[in-house]
């Protein structure tokens, strides 16, 4: 089921799993149109499902990341060791990364081990500008309505930047570490301004505890309390659901 809210178009699937076949074609669709495109991703339980149909479709031949220019990705702990199974840059190896014939050497993400945090932000930046921007941006949303690690507050916040977690957020992400103590308190994260200059967002959700902050962040008031409300000043947004995350909608 399809529905317009604005710029967004909200696309409601059954299960997951389609879901997850449908935003994996839309990625697919991205790359076969501009196969040197500069994609962004993200991490979480939600992308999985999509990344592993990405690598399906690399290993049957239908996709070929070989000329992708480079990949963003949203965040990152901070501090925490790459090696970390915890962290994002684990993630994204163990999802994506090594089951896709990509340069390895055109993947950027956040650096959790960087002596200086605030410079490697800025690095960071400079080195998405220096790409030509992203053209396709995958986003999850927070229980709280984060995108990327932006959480909520009293003003957006532009560019990548060092943020301190939200107990909402360390508590939610605790359920991958072995105890809430041992969820890094800081990340780096693009910013809203970085977010909003892809050219093109692909929002997926799922699951029903997410329903009520998707519908408040594609109908409501666009606030800094709820980050991804931000995402209807953008002109070309698609969010893709399951059944049970879009009900509201
Ligand atoms: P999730 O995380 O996919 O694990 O729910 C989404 C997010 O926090 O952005």
């Amino acid at each position: 089921m399809k529905k317009t809210y604005g710029n967004i178009t909200v696309c409601i699937y059954e299960t997951y799993d389609e879901m997850s076949e449908h935003a994996a074609a839309f990625f697919a669709d991205e790359i076969k149109r501009a196969p040197g495109s500069v994609l962004g991703f993200a991490t979480g339980s939600t992308p999985v499902g999509m990344y592993r149909a990405l690598a399906g479709m690399n290993k049957q031949g239908e996709i070929d990341f070989s000329r992708v220019r480079a990949t963003f990705n949203l965040d990152e702990y901070y501090p925490i060791n790459k090696t970390d199974a915890q962290s994002y840059y684990y993630f994204m190896a163990d999802n994506l990364f090594d089951h896709i014939n990509i340069d390895r050497s055109v993947i950027h993400i956040p650096n959790g081990q960087a002596a200086d945090p605030a410079a490697e932000a800025k690095s960071y930046e400079q080195q998405i500008a220096a790409a030509g921007g992203i053209d396709l941006q995958l986003l999850g949303i927070g229980a709280n309505g984060h995108i990327g690690f932006n959480e909520p507050g009293e003003c957006f916040i532009s560019d990548t930047h060092v943020v301190t977690l939200t107990p909402s957020t360390i508590d939610a992400n605790s359920r991958f570490f072995d105890s809430p103590e041992a969820v890094p308190k800081q990340a780096l994260t693009m910013g809203i301004k970085t977010i909003m200059s892809a050219k093109k967002i692909l929002l997926v959700c799922a699951s029903e505890s997410k329903a009520g902050i998707l519908r408040d962040a594609v109908t409501g008031d666009i606030t800094p309390k709820l980050p991804a409300s931000i995402l209807k000043l953008h002109a070309d947004v698609t969010v893709m659901t399951d059944a049970a995350a879009g009900k509201y909608l």
